[in-house]
């Protein structure tokens, strides 16, 4: 498929694009004008806007079948930010989604999405803020997945003796994952069907401490939506 992807400048969204074109996909890689761009974004189409530039991000999207939004406030000192990208430029991305006709959206938030007593919060309300661009995937007319990843670590030294910990909304609050293995699920989720219509918590660890080890597809066919998850 032809594949977009929102942030590729950022940490976790070079990686989706990298994992993307390893599997095959044509990818189509989203970053600002400014953006300072990663060495992994090779073979990708590189286009650059602003994701407030209506026109712009329609004409980025065009032709492409599946969106993965990568985006997210850099911590700073303008606490506006994560309200400008977390909540305000996910709106505009999926409202450019649903004009342009790519039905498949990923969106990457975070664990504790929504809580309002948590540390991080002190940077802009992020995690309020975060489950705001959730609900408004989840109020769209795409297929849509959220992936709220813990922690994110670079290391990738390990990656093989590390499992990955799936759960529904609202069971994790700590843990950690490598974003490689993040980029990993929003693949893995845009072919599992049965991962529309779901958030789903990502950590990781050794087996000891990650319990389930399974794939994505397999947990997904062994643990149906809860009461609650919308
Ligand atoms: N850090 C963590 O431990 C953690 C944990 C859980 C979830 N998350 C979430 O996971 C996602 C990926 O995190 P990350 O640390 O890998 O990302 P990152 O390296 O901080 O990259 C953020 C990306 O968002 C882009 N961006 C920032 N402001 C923007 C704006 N106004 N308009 C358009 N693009 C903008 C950046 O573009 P530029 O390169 O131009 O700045 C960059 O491509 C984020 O949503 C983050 O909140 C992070």
């Amino acid at each position: 498929m032809l594949l977009a992807v929102s942030g590729a400048s950022g940490k976790t969204g070079w990686r989706v694009v990298q994992e993307a074109l390893s599997r095959g996909h044509q990818v189509r890689a989203l970053a600002r004008p400014g953006s300072e761009l990663p060495a992994g974004l090779e073979g990708a189409e590189l286009v650059r806007l602003e994701l407030s530039d209506g026109p712009a991000l329609a004409l980025a999207l065009s032709g492409c079948q599946a969106l993965v939004i990568a985006t997210g406030a850099r911590p700073g000192i303008d606490l506006t930010g994560p309200l400008r990208v977390d909540a305000w430029a996910v709106s505009s991305q999926i409202r450019a989604c649903e004009a342009v006709g790519v039905n498949r959206v990923v969106l990457v938030s975070s664990l504790c999405a929504g809580l309002w007593w948590h540390p991080l919060n002190l940077f802009g309300l992020i995690l309020v803020v975060k489950r705001l661009g959730e609900q408004a995937l989840e109020r769209s007319s795409l297929a849509w997945t959220i992936i709220r990843p813990g922690g994110l670590g670079e290391a990738e030294s390990d990656l093989e003796q590390q499992t990955i910990h799936y759960s529904n909304a609202d069971q994790q609050q700590d843990g950690r994952i490598p974003r490689r293995l993040v980029a990993g699920v929003c693949l893995d989720a845009l072919d599992t069907p049965l991962s529309q219509s779901r958030i789903l918590e990502i950590t990781s660890g050794t087996p000891a401490e990650a319990a389930s080890g399974e794939t994505l597809a397999s947990w997904l066919a062994n643990n149906p939506e809860r009461p609650g998850n919308p």
